[in-house]
């Protein structure tokens, strides 16, 4: 099968008191396996909305979401969430690591909730934790790490159980360009080894022109970006 994730006419919106906020407008979109869109839009365009309801971290009012051709709005919340958790690795703009935690151990943790044995995921930690440089920080936790660090950490969570799609909420919106290039790039390395797909919002057009495909999210609609 090689459609990962659809977005099926999908409309989000909310109420403000009486008035209504028109969020996503009937927003269909299909993305396929080892492909990597990137969606840009102004601050308040609804780039959030759109990933956390591509994700199943919030329903959208009207619309179907297919993951891996399975409807999740038929599906129990357990369904959804193990559908979640097999498929989806999500990574956020920032803070997204366990804070209590060291790096090795947020990772290590993730895999034991993915039920994988503890030896298994000791070594995968580390093995990621290397892929990315960071195996000499194992131990810091997120606090003694720098932005860029914490994301690398981020990113090799994400995809410590091999989900099929990445979704990545503007990673790399708090870390400067020699920074946010790398994370990028590894986020884009390590996504091509495994054919992972990848959904990635940003407001930054030359992370986006990395990806295969830009889309604009304006008014509530998707438009394919050409120059
Ligand atoms: N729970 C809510 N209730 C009311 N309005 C909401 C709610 N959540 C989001 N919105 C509105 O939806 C719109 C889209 O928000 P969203 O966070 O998706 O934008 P965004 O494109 O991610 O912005 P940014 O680039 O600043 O992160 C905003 O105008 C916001 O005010
Ligand atoms: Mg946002």
């Amino acid at each position: 099968m090689s459609e990962i994730l659809t977005l099926k006419n999908i409309n989000q919106y909310f109420y403000q008191g009486s008035n209504k906020v028109d969020v996503l407008k009937d927003l269909s979109l299909s993305i396929s396996k080892s492909s990597k869109i990137a969606i840009i839009g102004s601050s308040g365009s609804g780039k959030s909305s759109l990933l956390n309801i591509a994700s199943l971290l919030q329903s959208p009012r009207v619309g179907d979401i297919f993951i891996m051709g399975k409807n999740a709005a038929k599906l129990k919340d357990i369904e959804k969430s193990l559908l979640r958790k097999k498929n989806i690795g999500y990574i956020h703009q920032q803070n997204s690591l366990l804070m209590e935690f060291s790096a090795f151990e947020n990772i290590y943790l993730t895999l034991l909730l993915n039920d994988f044995n503890s030896s298994y995921a000791k070594e995968r930690a580390y093995e990621l934790l290397e892929i990315v440089d960071m195996k000499d920080r194992a131990m810091h936790k997120p606090s003694a790490l720098s932005g860029g660090e914490q994301q690398r950490v981020a990113i090799v969570r994400a995809i410590s159980n091999s989900p099929e799609i990445i979704i990545a909420d503007e990673p790399t919106g708090n870390l400067d360009k020699k920074n946010s290039d790398n994370v990028i790039d590894e986020l884009l390395n390590i996504s091509s080894i495994n054919n992972t797909s990848l959904l990635l919002a940003t407001h930054d057009l030359t992370i986006a022109k990395k990806m295969d495909k830009v889309y604009i999210l304006n008014d509530g609609s998707l438009f394919e970006y050409e120059e």
